[in-house]
């Protein structure tokens, strides 16, 4: 039993009702997150999951794409051998076996969290819960009363109206991830996080690519530059890229195994044939059937409204993660998690502010970013200019042979802080953790820039654009 539970009987119907402190709802990033920190400040916490401990970032999201795009990376290298002085054969890929080692590096993180919820005593609870009142949960014929609820059911892919998911064709990216071989052609509609990614992966593995964005550029929500040059990186590399294009839902048609599509692009109408279709146009709440209903809790554009420690219009009940809208990253749920989790334990929780959360796409090249684009910053009424350094003078990119990409700052020129910072190019997630600790301690551009960054990195594109930015740059 876990430590602070108790068994209570209703008075009215003699029913036998387990009282606990705290109930998550949803066992993903920010649902686990919740109950572990609870259950390290005192209150006794359980997790009701209706499928497996870890949720999308797990299961269905970060972890299985990026050990593809993994895959994808070392077949390239491979390919580029003969670059670096190293002869081999040429390689291929082998599908199963990279679904295979996906699903062990899946399982060996999901038994490390399944450890950790056992190592808290936190009580996992499996099925579906039902929100019966503001205290009490429904788990098939089990209810259990909890002085707070968090929920953290999080989110599922969006279809298209007029371009439903059919589970054969046209696809989301949880049915794409259970292919058990490559789609021969692949039309990706979405060029946003999930299609950049999915179009990176499967160009460099072989298959034709077609991405197809309603926005001007790529990763619309990042700075234009950074769209920009993963259009030109994945032209080069094969993928039709089409933004500023419109799908014609209902002139899709399908024969002989192919869907084709209708596309308005470059004021004209042009057919799209692919065997597989990826709707990668976004992600929605996943709250129904929750009995949000029985609850005050208010929906605001269909995701769940919160303040900024996640509670609820109901007292007792707080959401975090993808359930809430805003960032919808692994990081970001886990944030949110741990602030509630404090704020249920009576602590005075920080409030996250979401200008400085890293944000990442991992396609070839990556995209990663922390606060503010110029635009951003100017319609905020600051007093912004950016600064760009180019990965082609990095020592580290030549020696790797990927010299293509950037680092921007984008900054204050009366206080000098740094506001954004933008970087494309291979590996640079891996830095953008300086930018946001950078925006954490409200670094100035001078700061970043004279921090020392060690020679040869990658790093040093971010301190050379920095240094370009507090105007002492050595190169201009
Ligand atoms: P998204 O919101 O990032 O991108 C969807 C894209 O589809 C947008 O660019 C939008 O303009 C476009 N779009 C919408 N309707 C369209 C239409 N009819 N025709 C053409 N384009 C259309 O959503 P996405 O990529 O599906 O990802 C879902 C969520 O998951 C995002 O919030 C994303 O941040 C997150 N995610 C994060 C990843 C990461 O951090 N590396 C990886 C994958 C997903």
């Amino acid at each position: 039993m876990v430590a602070g539970r108790v068994s209570v009987r209703r008075a009215d119907e003699g029913e036998q009702l387990e009282e606990i402190d705290l109930l998550v709802i949803g066992g993903g990033t920010g649902g686990y997150t919740a109950a572990i920190r609870a259950a390290q400040l005192g209150p006794s916490a359980a997790i009701v999951e209706a499928d497996k401990i870890g949720g999308t970032c797990l299961h269905k999201g970060c972890i299985p794409t990026k050990t593809w795009l993994h895959s994808a990376e070392v077949l390239t290298q491979t390919r580029n051998a003969a670059t670096f002085g190293v002869q081999t054969a040429e390689p291929s890929l082998d599908y199963p076996a990279m679904r295979a080692r996906q699903q062990a590096v899946v399982e060996t993180l999901h038994q490390s969290i399944r450890s950790v919820i056992g190592k808290h005593k936190i009580e996992m609870i499996e099925g579906r819960g039902t929100i019966v009142s503001p205290n009490e949960v429904a788990v098939g014929e089990r209810r259990i009363r909890a002085k707070n609820i968090v929920v953290a059911t999080g989110s599922r892919p969006k279809g298209l109206p007029g371009l439903e998911p059919d589970g054969d064709r046209i696809l989301t990216s949880d049915e794409l991830l259970e292919l058990e071989e490559a789609p021969k052609s692949i039309a990706i509609i979405g060029g946003g996080a999930i299609g950049c990614e999915f179009a990176s992966f499967f160009t460099d593995i072989g298959t034709k690519a077609t991405l197809i964005e309603a926005l001007p550029t790529l990763v619309p929500l990042e700075d234009s530059d950074a769209g920009k040059a993963v259009a030109k990186a994945f032209t080069a590399r094969g993928v039709e890229v089409m933004t500023a294009a419109n799908v014609l839902t209902d002139r899709t048609r399908s024969y002989d195994g192919v869907v084709e599509l209708t596309v308005e692009h470059d004021g004209t109408e042009k057919q799209v044939q692919a065997d597989t279709v990826l709707l990668a146009v976004g992600r929605e709440a996943a709250t129904d059937g929750l009995g949000l209903e029985n609850t005050k809790v208010e929906i605001e554009g269909g995701w769940i409204k919160v303040d900024g420690a996640y509670r609820t219009a109901e007292p007792s009940i707080y959401a975090v993660g993808d359930a809430i809208g805003g960032l919808l990253l692994a990081h970001v749920a886990g944030a949110e998690g741990f602030i509630a989790a404090e704020a249920i334990a009576g602590k005075e929780a920080e409030t996250l502010d979401y200008d400085r959360v890293p944000r990442v796409t991992y396609s070839n090249p990556q995209v990663a970013a922390v606060g503010l684009t110029l635009g951003q910053a100017r319609e905020r009424g600051l007093n912004a200019k950016s600064q760009r350094f180019s990965l082609k003078y990095n020592a580290m990119a030549l020696i790797q042979d990927e010299t293509d990409g950037f680092a921007k700052v984008v900054f204050d020129v009366d206080g000098g802080d740094v506001l954004g910072v933008h970087l494309v190019g291979a590996h640079v997630a891996e830095i953008i953790s300086e930018a946001a600790l950078g925006r954490f301690l409200q670094a100035s551009a001078w700061e970043l820039g004279t921090s020392i960054h060690p020679h040869p990195s990658l790093s040093e594109v971010l301190g050379e654009a920095a240094q370009l930015s507090a105007g002492i740059s050595i190169y201009w």
